[in-house]
């Protein structure tokens, strides 16, 4: 999977992306991480990017000739590259300089679109699912905003997609698509060794993780919870089910939108260890959230 990041600032996106299992990820050339200097494509004698807003207002806004220009030679370059399409399609979105871009359509009439993302605090917040939803793309173009923001025109014209990382506002686009792309990435095959793990982990089945512990058995004289060292795998899987409920109930109570029990369900009130006051938490959820053609 491609990522290009359209940035003023290329250093820190590649400098930010290039360790760990990212890093790993790269050299294993299962994913690639190009960032194009937007102020490489200003037809400014200055290298100019940014002007005054029309109407006044605090701020300068970066414009929209380099901004196209960078993505433009992008867009090409992926067309030219295949990457998918067929040569009737590349052919449509070359020729589709401006019509059939426009209307955030991404680029071509024929639907295919090349994925072009805008980070903004204007953007609906990413999730998981919009994680899994980009991993299926094989080339994702990530435009990075800096000073007030970007001439909306070339933002129409060309952006697929609006997205937040959280209603607070950064100084640039550059740190959310480095998150964007971590989590891209490592849903991208055999990015991560441990295929399950991205799984069972939190927001895959819709609420929080269950809590985990490893070695010593007994850290500052806290013990790993006994059913943990059973080896009754029937026994860890509902003790997790149990935590990972409760967890969610009391750290992120919005999440339990996702939760749907089955009547298999009432029995873990018996079968696994709770204090009385969670048991009634429990029951509460049970009742709430049965799925209701089960009950
Ligand atoms: N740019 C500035 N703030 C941002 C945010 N919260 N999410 C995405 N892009 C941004």
């Amino acid at each position: 999977m491609n990522f290009h990041i359209l940035t003023l600032f290329p250093e820190m996106v590649l400098n930010g992306l290039d360790t760990s299992i990212i890093g790993r990820a790269e050299e294993k050339g299962l994913i690639h991480v190009e960032a194009r200097n937007i102020r490489d494509y200003t037809n400014d004698r200055h290298k100019k990017v940014d002007d005054y807003p029309y109407g006044g207002g605090a701020g300068m806004l970066m414009q929209a000739q380099p901004v196209y220009d960078c993505w433009k030679a992008v867009r090409d370059e992926i067309v030219s590259r295949g990457s998918g399409n067929t040569a009737a399609e590349a052919d449509e979105i070359k020729s589709g300089d401006s019509t059939s871009e426009s209307a955030g359509s991404g680029n071509s009439s024929s639907g295919r679109r090349i994925r072009t993302v805008y980070l903004t605090p204007q953007g609906r917040t990413f999730t998981q699912k919009d994680a899994h939803d980009f991993a299926r793309e094989e080339d994702l173009i990530l435009l990075c905003g800096h000073y007030e923001g970007i001439d909306d025109r070339v933002l129409d014209r060309i952006c697929t997609d609006y997205i937040s990382i959280g209603d607070y506002v950064l100084t640039g686009g550059e740190l959310p698509a480095m998150i964007l792309v971590d989590a891209v990435s490592r849903l991208v095959p055999g990015v991560l060794h441990n295929d399950t793990s991205a799984e069972t982990e939190s927001f895959e089945s819709g609420i929080l993780e269950y809590p985990q512990y490893s070695r010593p058995e007994v850290w500052e004289g806290e013990k790993v919870p006994e059913v943990l060292l059973s080896g009754d795998h029937k026994k860890v899987d509902e003790w997790r089910r149990v935590r990972a409920i409760l967890r969610t109930y009391e750290r992120r109570p919005d999440l339990l939108k996702n939760l749907h029990f089955k009547k298999a369900d009432r029995k873990l009130l018996k079968r696994v260890e709770m204090t009385a006051e969670e048991k009634k938490i429990f029951e509460k959820l049970l009742q709430d959230h049965m799925d209701s053609d089960r009950i």
